[in-house]
């Protein structure tokens, strides 16, 4: 008899899609959003054409851009209801659970929820990002206290957010840096995130379902959620001097390290690259540097130590950086990644409408078989 096959852990190695968006060479450290390298996105795009390109395929012209800008700072502002429901949500609650809970909430004032031929999902995809800002933001008030700020429709989707956050526009350097954490998370293959949103689009379910199911995956701490325990660890750490001997103590005892390692890279991540010299500058702005300067010692131990076991820093590591010289606060970290990969998730979810088929893999028991039922009464 021949032996099973192996089932690839994790489904390791699967190709289980195919995708027009982004790229990724894992090896060579090498993210291209429609074959434009990472790096030139964060050098010279936005955010809003970055959706455009990864919902197109293509970058726009610039009537193109604007009307694409215009559609979504029209959406800005979320349905009174949902927003209602803000205040009367448990001030300890998380903003993930929040986040995660609105996007839910928002089918229910929406007439045809279940529309999801490819123009009406994206209509609805076009809403929820543009709403995410304002649902985090006040939610941020709320709990703070603060009455809530209306979304400023002359604002980027950066500059509004961070607005709505503080109450007042943020400078111009705070934006251009939020702006480009947006571009560098807003794709990135079949991640957990994206896969399930895949999934859950595949049964042609809604496009509420698929981007609330999204939100649950991406909040674990093996996925967009480490990004929190890298701003835990850096906290835990009491000088740039005591980092190396935090790190050595992990690695003993066969912890991990947060913001290290990915599935798929087994080089730096190109995004941590682009935000090592975002968190740089801005830690050099905000008299952050010892957090920065710590987080460069961790990774050089990290080299040395598990560099050769391909572990290296994710996009996780040094965004905990950057997001903090923003000034936000540790639970909006995995937040700011959601709001951002909901244009990821939306445009996979597009691609996969647009030639659907059910996933449904299969699974090998490995169970028993021809068991006797054992009455109740006979059980031991
Ligand atoms: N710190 C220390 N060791 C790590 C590590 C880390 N962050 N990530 C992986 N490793 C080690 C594992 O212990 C394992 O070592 P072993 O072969 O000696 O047992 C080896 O690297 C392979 O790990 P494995 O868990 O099989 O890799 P994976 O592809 O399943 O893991 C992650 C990918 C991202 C889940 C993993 O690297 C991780 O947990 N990282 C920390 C969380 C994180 O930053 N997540 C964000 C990802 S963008």
């Amino acid at each position: 008899m021949t032996a099973a096959p192996a089932i690839p852990k994790g489904l390791e190695g699967v190709v289980a899609a195919e995708t027009e968006m982004s790229f990724i060479n894992g090896q060579k450290g090498i993210l291209e959003y429609v074959g434009i390298p990472i790096g030139e996105l964060s050098a010279h795009s936005n955010f809003e054409e970055t959706v455009f390109l990864l919902w197109n395929r293509r970058l726009p012209s610039k009537a193109e851009l604007d009307s694409f800008t215009r559609e979504l700072r029209g959406q800005y502002d979320p349905p009174a209801a949902v927003m209602q429901r803000i205040s009367e949500l448990p001030k300890d609650a998380q903003p993930m659970h929040v986040l995660r809970t609105m996007i839910s909430l928002l089918a229910l004032y929406d007439t045809t929820p279940n529309a999801n031929d490819v123009a009406s999902a994206r209509e609805k995809s076009l809403k929820i990002l543009a709403s995410a800002p304002a649902i985090v933001a006040n939610f941020d008030r709320y709990r703070r206290g603060e009455a809530p700020i209306k979304p400023d429709d002359s604002l980027s989707f950066a500059e509004n957010f961070l607005y709505m956050l503080n109450g007042k526009r943020p400078t111009a350097t705070m934006a251009r840096a939020f702006d480009v954490c947006m571009i560098l998370h807003a794709d990135h293959g079949l991640n957990n995130s994206t896969f399930t949103a895949r999934v859950i689009i595949s049964t042609l379910s809604d496009v509420y379902s698929a981007l609330t199911g999204a939100v649950g995956s991406l909040r674990g701490p093996l996925h967009g959620g480490a990004n929190e325990g890298v701003m835990d660890m850096l906290n835990a750490i009491p000088s740039v001097d005591a980092a190396e001997a935090f790190v050595m103590d992990k690695l003993v005892r066969k912890d991990r390290i947060m913001g290290f390692g990915h599935r798929v890279y087994k080089t730096k991540d190109p995004r941590a690259t682009d935000l090592q010299s975002l968190a740089k500058q801005l830690a050099e702005d905000t008299g952050n540097t010892a957090l920065y300067e710590k987080s460069h010692r961790i990774e050089q131990v990290m080299e040395r130590e598990v560099g050769a076991k391909g572990i290296y820093p994710n996009v996780d590591f040094y965004s905990a950086t950057t997001y903090h010289c923003i000034g936000l606060k540790l639970d909006l970290f995995t937040p700011m990644f959601a709001m951002s990969r909901l244009a990821g998730w939306s445009g996979h979810l597009l691609e996969q409408l647009s030639d659907n088929r059910l996933y449904r893999p299969t699974v090998r028991y490995v169970g028993p078989h021809n068991q006797p039922y054992t009455p109740m009464d006979q059980r031991s």
